[in-house]
C-alpha cells in the first residue's frame, strides 16, 4: 500500500510518498520533499497567510513532480492521497487538501485528512532504529512553534490531552527571545548553538506553573526582555544557555510527572523544538533515572514535513479508516 501525502498547514510546503510493508515493520519512505518559505516571510517579521498559500500553489506541483520522479512511481500507482486537514492556517490547509482531494477523485482512490498534531505525535514511531512502528501507550510531549502539549496516547486514534500552553508555545519562546537577542529566525537552532558555550546558571530565569499540567512561557520571555538592558560585556552565550535550561527544566519535569501520574512507562517527544539535542539528552537521562523508556522523533522528522502525515495516513488506512472528500479543513482541529 503506497500513500502520497501533502503538508501545507503553515509556511512549509511538503510532499511525501510512503510504502507500507507488513504490519509492525517500518514502511519505506520513497520520497520526502520540503520547500521552506522562511525567506518569503522574513521581511514581514511573521507569516503572511496569503503569501503562504500563493507559494503553496507554486511549490506543491513542483514537489509532486519531484517526489514521484525520486520515488520512481507513477501517480496512478498510489493507493491513497492524504493531506493535513488541520490545525493550521485555513488558506494554507485548503491548498494541500484540495490537491489531495483532486488526486483522490481523479484516480478513484481514498482520501485521508490527517491531524497535523497526530502527525507529530506518531513520528517517534516512524523508522526508528528498532524498526518497531507499533503505537504503544505513551506520554507524548509535542513541542513546536505553534504548540506545546502533553498528550496521553493510549493507541492509534485514542488520545487524551494532559496539558498545553496557556500562552506562548516553547518554539515561539525560542523565536521571540532570539529576536530580542538580535539572532535570526527560526530562533531555536540559533539559541541552541550559542548555549553550548554558555553558563546555564549565570541568570536565574523563571520556571512558570511548575505545579500545573499546563505550560506558560511568556513570563520567561518577559524576564529576558527586562534582563537585557541591565547587561554589559559578554553575555549572549550565558543568556542563551540560561534561557534554554529554563525551558528544558519545565518540559522535562512535566513530562516525567505526567508519566508517573498516569502510570505510563514510555515517554516520546516530537515537533520542531525536539530537534534540540540538549532537550533530547535531558529527557533521555531523566527517563533512564525514572526507569521509563524514551523515544524521540528522528531530527529530520521533527520540523514540519509530509513524511509524518503519510505515516499517520498509512496507519489509519491499515486500520481501515479514511475520510470523505466533502470533509472540510479545520484550522482549530483538536487532537484530544
Ligand atoms: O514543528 P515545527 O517545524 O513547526 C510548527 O509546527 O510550529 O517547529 C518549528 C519551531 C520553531 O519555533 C523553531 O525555533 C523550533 O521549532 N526549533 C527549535 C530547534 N529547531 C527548531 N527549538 C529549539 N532548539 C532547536 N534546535
Ligand atoms: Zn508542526
Amino acid at each position: 500500500m503506497t500513500v502520497l501525502a501533502l503538508e501545507t498547514s503553515c509556511d512549509e510546503t511538503a510532499v511525501a510518498i510512503l510504502r507500507g510493508r507488513n504490519h509492525g515493520s517500518s514502511p519505506e519512505l520513497l520520497a520526502s520533499e520540503v520547500a521552506s518559505q522562511v525567506a518569503a516571510h522574513e521581511k514581514y517579521g511573521g507569516i503572511v497567510p496569503e503569501i503562504a498559500s500563493r507559494n503553496h500553489l507554486i511549490y506543491a506541483p513542483q514537489l509532486l513532480e519531484r517526489a514521484t520522479r525520486n520515488a520512481k512511481i507513477d501517480m496512478s500507482l498510489i493507493d491513497a492521497f492524504a493531506a493535513t486537514g488541520g490545525p493550521g492556517l485555513a488558506s494554507s490547509l485548503m491548498i494541500g487538501a484540495s490537491i489531495a482531494k483532486g488526486l483522490a477523485i481523479g484516480f478513484g482512490k481514498p482520501y485521508l485528512a490527517i491531524n497535523h498534531l497526530e502527525g507529530h505525535l506518531l513520528s517517534p514511531f516512524f523508522g526508528g532504529a528498532d524498526g518497531d512502528t507499533k503505537i504503544r501507550p505513551n506520554v507524548s510531549l509535542i513541542v513546536s512553534g505553534g504548540h506545546t502539549m502533553l498528550i496521553r496516547v493510549h493507541a492509534l486514534n485514542d488520545y487524551q490531552l494532559i496539558g498545553q500552553t496557556v500562552d506562548d508555545a516553547a518554539g515561539e519562546a525560542f523565536d521571540k527571545v532570539a529576536k530580542l537577542l538580535g539572532l535570526g529566525y527560526p530562533g531555536g537552532p540559533e539559541i541552541e548553538k550559542r548555549a553550548r558555550d554558555g553558563d546555564l546558571r549565570r541568570f536565574d530565569l523563571p520556571r512558570s506553573m511548575l505545579d500545573s499540567e499546563n505550560f506558560s512561557f511568556s513570563g520567561l520571555k518577559t524576564a529576558v526582555r527586562y534582563l537585557l538592558p541591565k547587561l554589559n560585556g559578554n553575555f549572549l552565550a550565558d543568556v542563551c544557555a540560561s534561557f534554554q535550561q529554563a525551558i528544558m527544566d519545565v518540559l522535562v519535569r512535566k513530562s516525567i510527572a505526567a508519566a508517573q501520574k498516569y502510570g505510563v512507562n514510555l515517554v516520546t517527544v516530537s515537533g520542531g523544538v525536539s530537534c534540540n539535542q540538549e532537550l533530547r539528552r535531558q529527557l533521555r537521562e531523566a527517563c533512564a533515572r525514572e526507569g521509563f523508556e524514551f523515544k524521540n522523533a528522528e531530527p529530520w522528522l521533527c520540523t514540519d514535513n509530509a513524511a509524518m502525515i503519510a505515516f499517520a495516513a498509512l496507519l489509519r488506512l491499515q486500520a481501515g479508516s479514511q475520510s470523505n472528500v466533502t470533509d472540510e479543513i479545520d484550522p482549530n482541529l483538536r487532537v484530544a
